[in-house]
């Protein structure tokens, strides 16, 4: 089997194209340059598993763009890297994503969207940059309440499980939310974080109108804020058991905050 993964060179498509590789099925990582000609790109692929670059502009117009080359080299299965909650239409990068799977469910193609949260991932290079002295205690500031409950996942089980999808019967037409295996606050990161670390690590919640985003332009500044903002009054829930019920398919479970800290944070499993 041949999967074209498009955005395989960013962070979620380079998980994806390791996982499928873990279980045998050689992965066609695909970045922007594939698309001076996107149908040559893709031809002779079995599957194409679409992830956008994160805060794209134009979402819909990016998967509508590979909905069309998929059907002009032949490929008729897809995969759909979405967000949970993608119906959320303070937060236009999640309004996007819900466009664009409209866009895959009448594509004609026998295709599966994936919804997951954010991944545990997001936090670890806040929590690495913590004072190294054992005795010093850290922060793990973000722009949003620290009690709100999401959905945290770890970003190898939604790569292990878009692998599932690829590689086994029975997700023609179906949407999965994927969520890890408890709703979690950025507080409950912060407990896990102390453990793993062995010193104490809090959470705290800092002003958005403080926060900068270097390094973005406007829009994706302006996008982000709305985020933190819907981030701030609702969390981002999202339920546990299509993971695990994928997951379980190969044996294997969601792994807990903890566990992704403990390997991440710590090298060890
Ligand atoms: N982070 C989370 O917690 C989370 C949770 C759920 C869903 N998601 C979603 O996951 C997706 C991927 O996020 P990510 O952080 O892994 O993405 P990323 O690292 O920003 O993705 C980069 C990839 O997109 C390609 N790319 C960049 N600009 C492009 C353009 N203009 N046209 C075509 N391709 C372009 C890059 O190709 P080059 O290498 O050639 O530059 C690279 O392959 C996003 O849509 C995000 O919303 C993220």
């Amino acid at each position: 089997m041949n999967v074209a993964v498009l955005g395989g060179t960013g962070k979620t498509g380079r998980a994806v194209v390791a996982a499928l590789a873990q279980v045998g099925v050689s992965a066609r990582p695909l970045g922007r340059s594939a698309f001076q000609d996107l149908p040559a790109a893709l031809a002779g692929a079995d599957a194409v598993h679409v992830v956008a670059p994160n805060l794209h502009p134009d979402e819909p117009a990016y998967v509508a763009s590979v909905l069309e080359a998929a059907r002009a080299a032949g490929v008729d299965r897809l995969t759909y890297h979405s967000v949970a909650s993608p119906y959320a239409p303070a937060m236009p990068h999640h309004l996007g994503k819900a466009v664009a799977e409209d866009l895959v469910r009448r594509s004609g193609l026998r295709w599966t969207v994936l919804q997951p949260c954010a991944y545990v991932q997001n936090f670890v290079p806040a929590l690495r940059d913590l004072p190294a002295a054992p005795e010093a205690g850290g922060e793990l500031a973000v722009p949003y309440a620290v009690d709100t409950p999401f959905g945290l996942v770890d970003l190898d089980d939604v790569a292990a499980a878009t692998a599932v999808v690829l590689t086994t019967p029975g997700h023609d037409g179906a949407t999965y939310e994927i969520g890890g295996p408890a709703l979690v606050s950025v507080a409950d990161v912060a407990a896990a974080a102390s453990e793993v670390l062995g010193r104490p690590v809090a959470a705290r919640r800092t002003d958005p109108d403080a926060w900068r985003g270097d390094g973005l332009d406007e829009r994706e500044r302006t996008w982000l804020l709305a985020m933190f903002a819907y981030y701030d009054d609702h969390g981002l829930p999202t339920g546990p058991l299509p993971l695990t019920a994928l997951l379980g398919l190969v044996g294997r479970a969601p792994r807990s905050v903890g566990a992704v800290l403990r390997r991440d944070l710590a090298g060890t499993s």
